[in-house]
C-alpha cells in the first residue's frame, strides 16, 4: 500500500494520487483577471496560493483550450493551444510554475469522444465532402428514408434529439452530444496518433495527470449497417448490458486504446496519472481503473447516495471492494460542475430523486423553498465523512466556501446547450457555474472588474472567502482544518466499520482508520451518543458528549 504523500508529495512519487485530495477549476468561473468577464489562467494562477492554504494536493483544470463555447469548453477545437479570452500558453507554463513554487500538481482535461465544429479536421471534413479521407475522421453516413432525408439510426443526443445532424450536401454526422460536439471515429489511426500527442504536449508541459472525458464512449460499433437501440437498449449508465455489447458505451475495445495511453503515460517519471469519467455500471468500472488503463475512474455513487447510513456504508463498501480489484484507490466527489451543488441538494425533501431535482430547478427554486440551513448543515457532515474515506476526493471549486446552487438565473441568461435542446424542459447545469466570490465587496466580488459571463445573485459577498478566511464557524475554515488532519492522520488505505447493525440502522455511520482515528458520522435528525476520544474536527458544534444531529466528528482513541 502506498503511504499518502505530503503537500504534492516527492515529485516522484507515482502513487501521489492514491489518496489525493484534488481541487477542480472551472476555469471561465474561477477568476478573471483581465476584466473581460470570463475567468482566465492568469486569475486561476492568482488564486493558486488560496487552494495552497486549503491543503489540496492538486488542481484538476477543466476545459480551457480554444472553443465556441457550445458546451462550456467540452467543445474543443484545439486539443494544444489555450483558448486566447483565457489566456496563452505561456501563461499556462506560468500556471504551472507557480503550482511547483506551493507544492500543487497540475491536471487537465482530454476530451477524446467528440470535437469541436470549429476543429481543424471537422472544418475539413465539411469542406472535403462525402467519401472524402477527412470526413473517415469522423462518423458521416447517408440517412435513410426518401432522400437520405432521416437519420441513419434511432441513436438520441445525451443533451436530446437525436445524435445526427445533417449537412449541406445531405450527409448526416455523429454527434452523441450537441451538434457543435461531432464525435471522432476512433478507428482512425490519424485520431489515435493525435491524441497520444496531447497527451504528451501537456505531460512535456509539466502536468502531473489528466481527467479523462466520456471515457466509455470512444469505441462505437460503426460496423455496417449501424444498429438502432430500439426499445431495449438505454443509455442510462445502470441499464448498459454488463458485456460490453451496447454499440456505443462501454464497450471492451475501448480499453486497447487506453492501454495505448498507458504507454505514453509510463513514458515518464513519475507516470501520468488518469482518472475516467465513465458512466457505466459499477462491475464495469474496474477495466478503466486498471493500471495497465487509465488508473482510475470516478465513481458517482456516492454523490447519488442519499445521506442515509445504511445505503452510505454499502455504496462505501461496494467502491472499496472495486477499487481495490482494479488496484485503484476509489474516488470520491459531491458536487462537480454538471451537477446541483450539495448544500442545495441536501436542502430539498429527503425523498427527492434526481428527477425530482430536475423538477424543481424548473420552478427556480422556489416550490418547494429549499431548507438551506439544514442543507449547509448535511453538507458539512457528508464532507467530513467523505475526507475521512480511504481514496482520492475530489472537490469542485466554490464548495469550500459552501456555496449553494443559483436556481434563479432568467431563462435567457442560461448557457448550457441543455436548455435549448431539450426544447426548455431541462434547465441544466449553469446554476453550479456562477463565477465566485472572492471578496464581500469590490466590483463582482472580487471575480473581476467585467460583467461576469453568469450573473452572480445578490448576497453572493455574505459567501465570499474573505469574510470566511478567520472565522473557526466558517465552511472554508473546515475545509482547512479537516485537510491540514488529514495530512497527518492518513497512513494508509484502511477503513474498518465499528458501531453495530442497529446503530447503522438509525442512522450512525462509524469507521476507524489506522492510528486509533474514529470518523463517526450522525445522518438522522436525532441526537446520539458520542464515542469516547479526543474530539479532533467536528462538522457542528457537539452538545455535552452526545453527537447531534446530522454531524459528523473526527476523534482519536489512544
Ligand atoms: C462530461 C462533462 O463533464 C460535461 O460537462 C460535458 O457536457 C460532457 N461530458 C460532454 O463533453
Amino acid at each position: 500500500m502506498s503511504q499518502r504523500p505530503g503537500p504534492a508529495g516527492p515529485p516522484n512519487d507515482a502513487g501521489w494520487w492514491r489518496q489525493a485530495v484534488i481541487y477542480q477549476v472551472y476555469p471561465r468561473s474561477f477568476a478573471d483577471a483581465d476584466g473581460d468577464g470570463l475567468g482566465d489562467l492568469p486569475g486561476v494562477t492568482s488564486c493558486l496560493p488560496h487552494l495552497a492554504d486549503l491543503g489540496v494536493d492538486a488542481v484538476w483544470l477543466s476545459p480551457f483550450y480554444p472553443s465556441e463555447l457550445a458546451d462550456g469548453g467540452y467543445d474543443v477545437a484545439d486539443y494544444r493551444n489555450v483558448d486566447p479570452r483565457l489566456g496563452t500558453l505561456d501563461d499556462f507554463d506560468a500556471m504551472v510554475t507557480e503550482a511547483d513554487r506551493l507544492g500543487l500538481r497540475i491536471m487537465v482535461d482530454i476530451v477524446p469522444n467528440h470535437s469541436s465544429d470549429q476543429h481543424l479536421w471537422f472544418q475539413e471534413a465539411l469542406a472535403a465532402g462525402r467519401g472524402s479521407a477527412a470526413r473517415e475522421r469522423y462518423v458521416f453516413r447517408e440517412g435513410r428514408g426518401e432522400g437520405g432525408g432521416l437519420p441513419p439510426t434511432d441513436w438520441p443526443s445525451s443533451f436530446g434529439g437525436p445524435a445526427w445532424t445533417r449537412v449541406a450536401d445531405g450527409q448526416w454526422y455523429l454527434h452523441l452530444y450537441a451538434p457543435e460536439q461531432p464525435d471522432f471515429n476512433w478507428d482512425h489511426p490519424e485520431v489515435r496518433e493525435d491524441f497520444h500527442r496531447t497527451l504528451r504536449f501537456w505531460s512535456d508541459r509539466g502536468v502531473s495527470g489528466f481527467r479523462i472525458d466520456v471515457a466509455h464512449g470512444l469505441a462505437k460499433d460503426l460496423a455496417e449497417p449501424l444498429r438502432d437501440l430500439g426499445a431495449d437498449l438505454s443509455y442510462q449508465p445502470d441499464d448498459l448490458p454488463e458485456d460490453g455489447s451496447h454499440p456505443l458505451w462501454d464497450r471492451d475495445a475501448v480499453h486497447e486504446i487506453y492501454r495505448g495511453w498507458r504507454q505514453v503515460f509510463d513514458e515518464y517519471t513519475p507516470p501520468r496519472f488518469a482518472v475516467a469519467e465513465a458512466w457505466v455500471r459499477p462491475s464495469r468500472r474496474t477495466a478503466y481503473a486498471s493500471p495497465h488503463g487509465l488508473g482510475q475512474a470516478f465513481n458517482f455513487d456516492f454523490l447519488g447516495a442519499r445521506l442515509n447510513a445504511s445505503q452510505l456504508r454499502a455504496t462505501i463498501d461496494d467502491a472499496l471492494a472495486d477499487a481495490r480489484e482494479a488496484g485503484a484507490t476509489s474516488t470520491w466527489v459531491l458536487s462537480n460542475h454538471d451537477v446541483v451543488r450539495h448544500p442545495t441538494r441536501y436542502a430539498l425533501p429527503d425523498h427527492f430523486t434526481k428527477q425530482d431535482i430536475a423538477a424543481w430547478l424548473l420552478t427556480d427554486g422556489q416550490d418547494p423553498r429549499p431548507d438551506m440551513d439544514l442543507g449547509l448543515r448535511k453538507a458539512r457532515a457528508a464532507t467530513l465523512l467523505m475526507l475521512a474515506l480511504p481514496g482520492s476526493a475530489y472537490l469542485y471549486q466554490g464548495e469550500e466556501l459552501g456555496l449553494p446552487e443559483v436556481t434563479g438565473l432568467a431563462r435567457e441568461e442560461l448557457r448550457d446547450p441543455i436548455w435549448v435542446r431539450s426544447g426548455g424542459t431541462v434547465k441544466g447545469r449553469d446554476g453550479c457555474r456562477v463565477p465566485l466570490p472572492w471578496t464581500h465587496d469590490g466590483a463582482h466580488y472580487g471575480f473581476g472588474t467585467g460583467e461576469p459571463w453568469l450573473p452572480q445573485p445578490a448576497g453572493w459577498g455574505s459567501y465570499a472567502a474573505d469574510l470566511q478566511r478567520g472565522d473557526a464557524d466558517s465552511v472554508l475554515e473546515l475545509y482547512r482544518a479537516a485537510l491540514r488532519l488529514r495530512r497527518d492522520l492518513v497512513v494508509d488505505e484502511e477503513l474498518t466499520w465499528a458501531g453495530s447493525a442497529s446503530q447503522t440502522e438509525s442512522g450512525l455511520l462509524h469507521f476507524t482508520r489506522t492510528g486509533g482515528w474514529h470518523a463517526v458520522s450522525n445522518l438522522s435528525y436525532q441526537s446520539a451518543a458520542l464515542p469516547e476520544g479526543e474530539v479532533l474536527l467536528s462538522s457542528g458544534p457537539p452538545a455535552d458528549g452526545q453527537l447531534p444531529p446530522w454531524t459528523t466528528v473526527w476523534l482519536r482513541t489512544a
